[in-house]
């Protein structure tokens, strides 16, 4: 299975960045054969870059491809501000994000919201990433297999297969703080999350776990060798295209 590398660019850049962006990342892929042989590439700018995103993308059968960062609780309807996994789909997005901490944290959504997203996004055809990780205080307390236990079991709905779901284990407090997760304790919550996907499906093998958390071209080897660590979630180092192909390169 090829590494998945997806570059979540959060609430960051114009229409204008984001265009040059996608270029160059699609031109780093074009200038490296050896990168597309074993990685795929996933971007997911904001909403309203969407539109940019696609005009670059023309290629069906391009390594790289986009999604959304977050879908709509609901089918569609009266929900001002919110935008359907349906539309998602009909935008021609593979992918869409579910359940990442800052939605988790400031938008307060919980593992059963997270749920009702990932199922909405499912039966709308969309490749499902479902963003999982203990709190800093959490792991410290050691309770972090059995808050990422919680949240895998709680944020994946009855419709989720092997096909279209992906689990991203990102640690809170790695997130945008440049401490990493040592490759220990990734191998560690990657093998946890291996097992209670067993419990689940009967290929477990099929579906990528990515790890995410201040994940750069420095500690991307390293961390990108792990056992059960199918490709990464990034996002300060996917805003620059150097450092993003850096990172696939690593793979
Ligand atoms: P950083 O790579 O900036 O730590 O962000 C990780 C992340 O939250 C990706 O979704």
């Amino acid at each position: 299975m090829k590494k998945l590398i997806a570059g979540n660019w959060k609430m960051n850049g114009s229409w204008a960045e984001a265009r040059i962006l996608t270029e160059k990342i699609l031109e780093g892929i074009a200038a490296d054969k050896g990168v597309a042989d074993t990685c795929e590439f996933v971007i997911f700018p904001p909403f309203v870059h969407l539109g940019v995103v696609k005009e670059s993308l023309t290629d069906p059968d391009s390594p790289l491809t986009y999604g959304a960062q977050d879908c709509g609780l609901h089918e569609n309807g009266a929900y001002t501000g919110e935008v359907s996994a349906e539309m998602i789909r009909d935008f021609a997005c593979e992918y869409v994000i579910v359940g990442h901490s800052e939605r988790r944290e400031y938008h307060h959504e919980t593992n059963e919201i997270v749920k009702q997203k990932a199922a909405i996004a499912d039966s709308n055809g969309l490749k499902v990433i479902i963003c999982v990780g203990e709190k800093e205080s959490e792991r410290e307390a050691g309770q972090h297999k059995e808050v990422v236990g919680a949240q895998l079991v709680e944020s994946m709905p009855e419709n989720a297969s092997v096909e279209n779901t992906v689990i991203a284990y990102e640690p809170v407090w790695a997130i945008g703080t440049g401490k990493t997760a040592s490759v220990d304790d990734v191998r560690e919550m990657h093998g946890f999350i291996r097992q209670q996907l067993g419990e689940r499906f009967e290929e477990p093998e099929r579906v990528r776990i990515l790890y995410g958390g201040s994940m750069k071209p420095d500690n991307a080897r390293d961390l990108l060798a792990t056992d059960n660590v199918d490709g990464g979630l990034i996002g300060g180092a996917s805003l620059d295209a150097e450092a993003f192909l850096a990172i696939a390169k690593s793979a």
